[in-house]
């Protein structure tokens, strides 16, 4: 395969510091060992998330100089409401400060005790806003997805044979809303199909249920529909999210993913209803309904931003750059989720450190030791994230047991990638003197960001 050059040239760096393994060691232990809590300037290479961490084009820059700052009725809002418009054919856009400000929002007004909210797989902030209004957040992804080390096209699809069962069971009235988590974050970063995004508009249709989409990375699926799906190889990636977003009555969007902004966040409907409930209560949170709780220049840098994401060269380099770090570790024996994501790699850490027992957190070990041998930072998306507790206090695990590497969008070069790779192979090399983890202190909501843990060997 030819080699993919980064589509841009760097017109502006910022420097990254390095620390030693011994500095690393009494940072991790000073941090809890929880990655959240390391200071960014002790970390080398940032792949914690994809999310806010983008770097900004020329033209977004160009964009936040002249951002209009009104109150209400803003120039920038405009261009934000038509751009949003234009792509998903929602006419009523709201703008938040970030997608879980949309997703409070949203859950707030629809859910509630009893009610249940069905995804491919919610995103912990989803999931988390829809427990926090009493309400139930149930996954059914399709059986492909539940097997990291088996390669399929899809496997972000939701088991729709497994959604009409539960509709059955839950009853329709007691089912606000269905929810496709594009692509599948947290199993996977794995696209979802047309066909299987039509299949449940059916069943939602068939039920009178309204479909959501989370569409934080939109662009990353419809270019995967491009790749992989039959009949799209001749589609614009516009055109294919069009038809995508044409199949849903709503939208939440976090603009820190494929918006390649720094902050900011959206709800998108067409459910005019609906979305004066919204607004008011946007009002009360977030901010007047032109601006949610953005500048006007943080308005602008996501309009342009929605446009450059769409540019097939970069999605052809955002894809093939994500694979090749996953085809380096397949090469090295490392147990992943196959095929890459879009925006991440997955280590299968439940496979990486088999001797660890899930209650000492394999994920979140395997997080510590990438960072003490490389300074490089990850995320644990199992147990820790997902883990809940039994009425005798025992861990009830996570499906998964991941460790996240994503890829800030236009920042790390392919020498970074090849860093990252390299220090990954050698903690595979060392894995089995890895020991696992107890948790001191934690939360009872997204224990994951703020928890305090200890090796158990202490
Ligand atoms: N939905 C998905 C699928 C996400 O990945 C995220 C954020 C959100 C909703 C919430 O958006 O952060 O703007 O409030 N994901 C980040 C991550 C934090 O690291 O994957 P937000």
């Amino acid at each position: 395969m030819p080699v993919i050059i980064e589509p841009f040239r760097i017109k502006s760096v910022e420097p990254i510091h390095f620390t030693t393994k011994e500095e690393r060691r009494s940072i991790l232990q000073k941090a809890g060992y929880n990655a959240f809590r390391i200071h960014a300037r002790d970390v080398l290479i940032d792949l914690l998330t994809d999310s806010g961490t983008s770097a900004m084009s020329s033209d977004q820059w160009a964009g936040i100089m002249q951002g209009d700052e009104s109150y209400a009725g803003s120039e920038s809002f405009f261009h934000f409401n038509d751009t949003i418009k234009d792509i998903t054919g929602m006419p009523y856009v709201i703008p938040t400060h970030q997608g879980r400000a949309a997703e409070k929002i949203i859950f707030s007004i629809l859910g509630g005790k009893g009610k249940y909210f069905i995804s491919n797989t919610l995103f912990d902030t989803t999931r988390a806003n829809i427990e926090f209004s009493g309400a139930e957040g149930i996954d059914l992804l399709c059986e492909e997805g539940k097997h990291p080390a088996v390669p399929a096209p899809f496997k972000g699809n939701i088991d729709t044979e497994a959604l009409a069962q539960t509709i059955k069971e839950k009853g329709a009235a007691n089912i606000p809303m269905v929810i496709i988590t594009i692509t599948n974050n947290s199993g996977g970063g794995q696209p979802v199909s047309m066909q299987n995004i039509k299949q449940v508009r059916e069943i939602c249709s068939a039920n009178n249920i309204p479909l959501f989409i989370d569409a934080c990375r939109f662009a990353e699926n419809a270019y995967f529909i491009k790749l992989r799906e039959e009949g799209y190889s001749d589609k614009t990636v516009k055109e294919i999210a069009r038809e995508l977003f044409s199949y849903a009555d709503g939208c939440t969007m976090s603009a820190k993913k494929d918006a390649f902004a720094n902050i900011g966040g959206f709800l998108a409907m067409h459910d005019k209803e609906l979305a004066m409930r919204c607004r008011n209560l946007l009002i009360i949170t977030e901010g007047f309904t032109t601006y949610g709780g953005l500048a006007g220049r943080d308005l602008e840098a996501i309009a342009i931003g929605l446009k450059e994401v769409l540019d097939e060269n970069y999605l052809q380099y955002r894809i093939r750059s994500t694979d090749y770090l996953l085809q380096k570790l397949i090469t090295a024996g490392v147990p992943v989720i196959q095929p890459a994501g879009g925006h991440a790699v997955y280590i299968d850490a439940k496979a990486f450190l088999p001797h660890i027992p899930l209650a000492q957190y394999p994920g979140q070990s395997l997080v510590c030791a990438l960072y003490e041998e490389g300074g490089i930072r990850s995320v644990e998306i199992g147990s820790l994230m997902f883990g809940k507790y039994d009425a005798a206090g025992n861990l009830v695990p996570a499906m998964m047991e991941l460790v996240r590497l994503a890829i800030p969008r236009r920042v790390y070069t392919q020498s970074h990638i090849d860093y990252v790779a390299e220090t990954i192979i050698e903690v595979f090399s060392k894995r089995n003197s890895l020991g696992g983890l107890r948790i001191l202190e934690e939360t009872p909501l997204l224990r994951h960001f703020t928890a305090i843990l200890e090796p158990v060997s202490i």
